[in-house]
């Protein structure tokens, strides 16, 4: 089996190419804690690729520590003072709710743009930004880091091997841990700047490896509500899903597990996979060791044949950074699409959408849905 998006990434784009001979130039906006992992987990492992030349926040005094700390030569006075810099792309690091307008402020005045996840507030505007760049010669590529570990490209390359066979049931937790001290920072927590809570925020990472993995899904039921801490959004959710290959799955998700637990376990005609990992290393389950128990011991040699082949590419950010340089400079689609972050979109849209109405949600959510224009109550 080939995977549709690795067919659509051997396909050509316009021409957008970048000079490859000297690093791209980037800026970032919204100097907190990703935009700090981004440096250290990213840029600065790509220093022959990448220079990051600017940054700002609306805390200037935050930006110009984060400057000194990251040996960032120019602190621009706002985002519009950082898009007039000569730089070719900018970083958008910022609270959930200003990542639409500057993806599309960053698009207007010719950058390139990295954007953090969750994308953006609804569909409509995620199609929105799709369109702009269809009419663009720039490019954006949403952020999905936990897609670039060596755990998880070996079971991707096995599951497109097609030695699995059918896929029958998957079973996806994101079990984590979050207490008052996180919502102590005020964007947290609400609705009109987080945009939601475990489903946008953390486990959008999660379901993302699972779509990625296992394609498309075709009908979803859910519920969510909110347990753990005193806040707007939801903090545990739960979906019930057919997937366009006529499987199923689970996927679970709370912020209040003492210990935090990610689990991932896809049940195949021949084999299972599975990762569970606990602690500081829920935060990453791309990463190894995955399990796979086969039906046979000449099926598991040939799946551990498979996997031991697969292409390893840097890890993390770093990972997703370098896919990004490449596909610039080779013209080609970034391994990471606008379509994967509508997919991640539509998949929330659909578990609010069944949560509070109780009803099955078909997918895709196209524009004549009511959710087309957001899950969030004041979009009811
Ligand atoms: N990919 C990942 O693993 C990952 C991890 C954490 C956070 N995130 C995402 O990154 C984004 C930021 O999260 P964070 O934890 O770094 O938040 P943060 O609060 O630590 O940082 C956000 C920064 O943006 C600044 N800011 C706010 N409004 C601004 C504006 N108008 N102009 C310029 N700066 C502005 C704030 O002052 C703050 O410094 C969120 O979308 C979050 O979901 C992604």
């Amino acid at each position: 089996m080939k995977y549709p998006d690795e067919m659509a990434n051997t396909m050509n784009t316009k021409n957008k190419n970048h000079d490859a001979t000297r690093p791209l130039r980037v800026g970032i906006v919204g100097c907190g804690w990703v935009a700090g992992s981004q440096i250290e987990r990213g840029f600065s492992q790509l220093r022959d690729r990448f220079t990051v030349a600017a940054c700002c926040d609306a805390d200037h005094a935050r930006a110009e520590d984060f400057a000194l700390r990251h040996g960032i030569e120019v602190v621009s006075e706002d985002f519009a003072a950082l898009l007039a810099e000569d730089l070719d792309v900018i970083s958008i690091c910022t609270p959930p709710s200003l990542h639409h307008s500057m993806v599309l402020g960053a698009l207007a005045a010719g950058k390139h743009v990295i954007c953090e996840k969750p994308f953006t507030s609804s569909l409509r505007l995620m199609d929105q930004v799709i369109a702009a760049e269809a009419a663009s010669d720039r490019r954006i590529m949403p952020i999905f880091q936990y897609r670039f570990d060596d755990g998880i490209a070996k079971v991707r390359s096995l599951i497109a091997s097609g030695l699995c066979g059918k896929a029958y049931l998957s079973s996806v937790e994101t079990a984590w841990l979050r207490g008052a001290d996180y919502y102590d920072v005020p964007w947290r927590g609400k609705f009109a700047t987080e945009l939601g809570g475990v489903l946008l925020t953390q486990s959008i990472h999660i379901h993302d490896l699972f779509l990625w993995l296992m394609g498309p899904a075709a009908q979803i039921n859910g519920f969510k509500t909110t347990r753990v801490n005193p806040i707007e959004v939801e903090d545990c959710a739960v979906a019930s899903v057919q997937m366009a290959d006529g499987s199923l799955a689970t996927l679970s998700a709370t912020l209040g597990s003492a210990l935090p637990v990610t689990r991932i376990r896809l049940c195949f005609e021949n084999l299972v996979i599975e990762r569970q990992c606990f602690g500081t290393e829920a935060k990453n389950p791309g990463a190894e060791p995955w399990t796979i128990t086969a039906r046979t011991p000449d099926l598991q040699a040939h799946a551990e044949r498979i996997m031991s082949e697969a292409h390893l590419g840097p890890r993390d950010f770093a990972g997703q950074f370098a896919d990004f340089a490449t596909a610039l400079a080779e013209d080609r689609a970034f391994a990471v699409t606008l379509q994967d972050a509508r997919r991640s979109l539509e998949l929330i849209s659909a578990v609010f959408h069944a949560a509070e109405t109780g009803q099955t949600v078909q997918l895709p959510i196209t524009a004549d849905h009511v959710r087309y224009d957001g899950w969030a109550p004041s979009h009811e």
